[in-house]
């Protein structure tokens, strides 16, 4: 029996890859390497090279390695590019998610959990985001992510009462940040982390963008977690599932505090030991406050705690990035 991660030599698969074999599970991998890197799937771990758009490989995996669950982790994750490309971004992940599930189906495996997102929300307009705050998403990703959500809740409700009802989980990630393995890290020309790491890197300055928001130091506040926190909430889940607990349909894994980009700034100074007074540029459109979540639920049934803090989140990314030449 094995756990099929799909989209796990990415940044945060590979992560719940290891973390799976740690615990016991036997880890499959199902990637197609549009952003992951095969050097990503740890050794002796099986890797299928594909994509979960072809829904005869995904069949043919789920059975071949004898999958009792999925963590569909595949997926296009770049909200910003998702307006420029929304038909690239439903494919990938409304369409995508589908014929997992279909594959699911006709393969007799009836448990997933899904990686979602914080973009869910769009910009929530409250202090402490939980589960059941109003979603909004504000661009084609933030909707593909929210689509993905209503299959899996639809797909259990069709297969309730039959032999194989679905067990379903979906995680809404919001920063994820740091590595868990020196060998891996966060590829993202979009992320915070990946982008200031980048410019430290080529002798440049990083930049704010914007410090004339409502929060206490005038820049955004964010939920920063660190994926090596992020990898073991998939293990939890899976476990729940394989012993037949109930689980939520969805968990936000936020760490209830969130940290501001000037706060990040000065991390990446103290721990880097690179001095630097960061540009400030203006503020990008639609860029809200803070988005800041509780995790209070996955607290509660997923063993959901920050064990980094934040120079643990940016020591461990900084080195992985460094080791990566
Ligand atoms: N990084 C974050 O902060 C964050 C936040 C919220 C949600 N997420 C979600 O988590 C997931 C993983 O994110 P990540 O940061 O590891 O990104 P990533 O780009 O490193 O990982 C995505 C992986 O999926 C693979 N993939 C993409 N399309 C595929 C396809 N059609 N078939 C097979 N494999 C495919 C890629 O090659 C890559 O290995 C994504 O679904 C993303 O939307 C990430």
């Amino acid at each position: 029996m094995s756990w099929l991660v799909t989209g796990g030599a990415g940044y945060i698969g590979s992560h719940v890859v290891r973390a799976l074999a740690q615990a016991g599970l036997v880890p499959v991998v199902l990637d197609d390497l549009s952003s992951g890197m095969a050097s990503f799937v740890p050794e002796g771990v099986a890797l299928v090279q594909g994509s979960i758009l072809d829904r005869e490989l995904v069949e043919r995996t789920l059975r071949e390695h004898e999958v009792q669950g999925v963590i569909h982790v595949a997926g296009f994750k770049y909200a910003g590019v998702s307006v420029q490309r929304p038909l690239h971004t439903y494919a990938q992940n409304v369409e995508g998610t589908r014929v997992v599930l279909e594959a699911m189906a006709a393969a007799g495996v009836d448990k997933i959990v899904f990686s979602s997102s914080a973009a869910v929300f769009g910009t929530p307009d409250v202090p402490l985001v939980i589960e059941e705050t109003e979603k909004r998403p504000a661009s084609p990703y933030g909707e593909s992510k929210l689509i993905g959500e209503w299959l899996l809740r639809d797909q259990a409700i069709a297969t309730a009462g039959s032999e194989k009802p679905l067990a379903h989980t979906s995680l809404r990630y919001f920063n994820v940040v740091g590595s868990a393995d020196p060998s891996v890290y966060d590829v993202s020309p979009h992320n915070l982390f990946p982008i200031v790491f980048e410019k430290l890197l080529a002798g440049g300055t990083p930049r704010i963008n914007g410090d004339d928001y409502a929060t206490a130091d005038g820049t955004n506040v964010r939920d920063y977690v660190h994926v090596g926190d992020i990898a073991l909430a998939h293990v939890a889940a899976a476990q729940r599932m394989i012993a037949g607990e109930p689980i939520e349909a969805a968990y936000n894994l936020g760490s209830g505090d969130g940290l501001s980009v000037r706060q990040i700034m000065d991390a990446m100074a103290r721990v880097t030991g690179i001095a630097f007074t960061p540009e400030i540029g203006p503020r990008r459109p639609g860029d809200p406050d803070r988005i800041v979540a509780t995790g209070q639920r996955a607290a509660r049934d997923l063993d959901w705690r920050m064990r980094h803090t934040v120079d643990e989140m940016v020591r461990s990314g900084w080195e992985a990035r460094r080791a990566a030449g």
